[in-house]
């Protein structure tokens, strides 16, 4: 593989508190050099492509999102989940084991992980189940999902709803040092909910599902992790209320992280507008209210990253009664733009959103990744944060067409994916030059 120079783009790597243009040499896979504007590397023989106009940043890390494989295949596979990831500018996915059979043993990480070693178009890292069959009754086999390379533990799609079982995966959690990921609903308060409650659910004649059945759960299990001492990671955070007792469990020193989701982040309830399946997520879409303290506690560091749980469903799973259709917004190929848009409006900072997307999820998982040092896989996004499109699902690498966007228009996109030094997404817009003096 010939090395490729990536030349003046505006390089943002807030691992590094870097943001200035200039150019960055791949070689072997790895990041190799690092240059300003007006610098040549040190070699010669490679190709250019010429990244004017465009932010250069450590390829985006998702710590939250369904690729279906095994058991849902008509809704998502590791092949066409990961085009979708590469297409949203993400180079590491990390999936959850909601699927069938469940990833709750030693053979199902390994068919992931074989699968996506063979099919995958950017790096696949595997979720494993809390309990036997997410049914929450029986602790998983955590030590030998550890063994197998999982990089935390979830039922995610369900809760752990037995404080007991709970405690105890918590404190096995910590002889592996993996994060517990937990969905956190109380199932009781939001039994035959499907969309917030309040005045919306109340005008369109929908069971509602309160903030409160999130913020028992999250409650619970911050006593749970202070008990134990093990490593708590909320998944999808969506309330004003959960994001005050994650900021208070973090000053008590309590080991807890947190993400949201971009949809989570920049659209409401009201989205559900006349019965559309395609806003229909759990947790639910909540108010103006919750979005302004879930981006408060993005910026003050309450919310760790922003993962996007992607979560493909066919037609048929959403073409249905509101109350019958499935949760989930297929989000992979529309985080960057709909996120970017906080940007525009003034309320987060670029590299702030970005450092969500890259070196901040990294921690959870640790190794060399969101960030452009030296040496570190070449994992890289290319993306113009001005250039405008309009959602078209069926153009989505995802088998998901899934999202309320379609049809809107955002501002800022990605164009080009690079996974440990090859090109797994470019734009049509963007051209390799063979100009580089030939070694
Ligand atoms: O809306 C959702 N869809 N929330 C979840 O927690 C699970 C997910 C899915 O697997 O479809």
């Amino acid at each position: 593989m010939r090395p490729l120079l990536i030349k003046d783009g505006r390089i943002i790597d807030p691992s590094r508190k870097l943001d200035e243009t200039g150019s960055l040499l791949i070689a072997e896979g790895k990041i190799a050099w690092l240059g300003k504007a007006d610098e040549n590397p040190p070699q010669s023989g490679y190709d250019v492509l010429n990244a004017g106009g465009l932010v250069v940043c450590p390829g985006f890390i998702d710590l939250h999102c369904h690729l279906r494989q095994p058991g849902f295949e008509e809704k998502e596979t590791i092949a066409s989940g990961t085009r979708a990831a590469a297409r949203g500018g993400f180079t590491t996915v990390c999936c959850m084991p909601n699927t069938n059979p469940p990833i709750d043993n030693r053979s199902v990480v390994d068919f992931v992980r074989s699968t996506a070693e063979r099919e995958g178009a950017v790096r696949v890292l595997p979720i494993g189940c809390i309990s036997k069959g997410r049914q929450g009754k029986e602790l998983a086999e955590m030590g030998e999902l550890a063994v197998s390379g999982v990089i935390g533990y979830s039922d995610d799609g369900s809760p752990v709803t037995n404080a007991q079982i709970m405690r105890q995966a918590m404190e096995y959690s910590r002889a592996f040092d993996l994060p517990i990921m937990e969905h956190c609903e109380d199932l009781r308060l939001d039994e035959g909910g499907c969309m917030n409650e309040g005045i919306t659910a109340t005008r369109l004649g929908l069971r509602g599902m309160p903030a409160a059945a999130e913020e028992v759960m999250v409650t619970r299990n911050i006593a749970l992790a202070k008990l134990t001492g093990a490593r708590l990671h909320i998944c999808h955070v969506s309330t004003a209320g959960s994001v005050e007792l994650i900021r208070r469990a973090k000053e008590q020193g309590i080991s807890v992280t947190a993400e949201v989701t971009p949809h989570h982040l920049t659209l409401t309830e009201e989205k559900v507008g006349d019965y559309d399946t395609n806003a229909k997520v759990s947790p639910p879409l909540r108010t103006k209210r919750d979005i302004q303290a879930l981006i408060k506690g993005l910026k003050e560091g309450v919310i760790d990253a922003i993962a996007t749980d992607h979560a493909p469903h066919t037609e048929v799973d959403k073409l249905c009664e509101f109350g019958n259709a499935a949760s989930g917004i297929s989000g992979l190929e529309t985080a960057l733009g709909s996120l970017m848009s906080l940007v525009h409006d003034g309320q987060l900072d670029l590299t702030t959103l970005i450092s969500k997307l890259t070196c901040e999820p990294a921690k959870l998982i640790g190794g060399k990744l969101g960030t452009l040092e030296i040496d570190s896989p070449a994992d890289i996004t290319l993306f113009d944060p001005d250039k405008e499109w309009t959602v078209d699902p069926a153009i989505f690498a995802s088998k998901g067409k899934n999202t309320p966007l379609a049809g809107s228009a955002l501002k800022g996109k990605v164009m080009a994916t690079i996974f440990e030094g090859k090109l797994a997404y470019k734009d049509d817009s963007i051209k390799l030059e063979d100009k580089g003096q030939r070694g």
